[in-house]
């Protein structure tokens, strides 16, 4: 019973996608654009050219969102219609918490579209509670480590339908 209620938490249960070159990274967010629903919440994590804007040009694509996804660094935040789902694409690298605040990016997480959100490390206190959190590593040139923290069953059930690797919490901080 107490194993189970730490999982509940979202606190021990992480996983592993390796994305071996950038059609890796594709594919990752494609099928996870295709598991999204209104109010799905993905934060990005990691460091310059990692692929967070990568993986959110792939993800609006596989939403159907039509035209160019820019990285949205200077416009803070940029809406996308025309897809499956609103997309709501942000960049918070250059925000104090305090700005972020008064965004009121609850309308936003809490809206019918799906969030994505660069650099969200950064404004952890504002994110919703139940949010899948990717962090993204260089392995090499083409190759990237995303570290998967579900929080929240939903997003739980989406890291084990694509067959990532789980992993403990000890693993991914080594
Ligand atoms: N496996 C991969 N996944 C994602 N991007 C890759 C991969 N391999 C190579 N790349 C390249 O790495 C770069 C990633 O840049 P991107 O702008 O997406 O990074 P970012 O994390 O958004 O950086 P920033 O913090 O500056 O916004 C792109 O030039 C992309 O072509
Ligand atoms: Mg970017």
């Amino acid at each position: 019973m107490a194993d189970e209620h730490q999982s509940h938490e979202g606190k021990e249960r992480v996983y592993e996608w390796v994305a071996r070159g950038e059609a890796d990274t594709v594919r990752l967010a494609e099928s996870l654009a295709k598991l999204a629903v209104p109010g799905t919440v993905i934060a990005l994590d990691g460091d310059l050219g990692a692929g967070k804007t990568r993986f959110s040009q792939a993800f609006a694509a596989g939403l159907g969102v039509p035209g160019i996804v820019n990285s949205p660094t200077f416009t803070i935040i940029k809406e996308y219609d025309g897809g499956r789902l609103p997309l709501y694409h942000m960049d918070v690298y250059r925000l104090s918490m305090e700005e972020a605040d008064e965004l009121g990016l609850d309308e936003y997480f809490e809206g019918e579209g799906v969030s994505l959100v660069e650099w969200a490390s950064l404004i952890v206190p504002l994110l919703p509670a139940e949010r899948l959190h990717l962090h993204i590593g260089h392995l090499g040139p083409e190759s990237r480590r995303f570290t998967c923290e579900p929080l929240g069953e939903r997003y739980e059930d989406w890291c084990a339908q694509l067959g990532m690797t789980e992993k403990t919490r000890r693993e991914t901080e080594r």
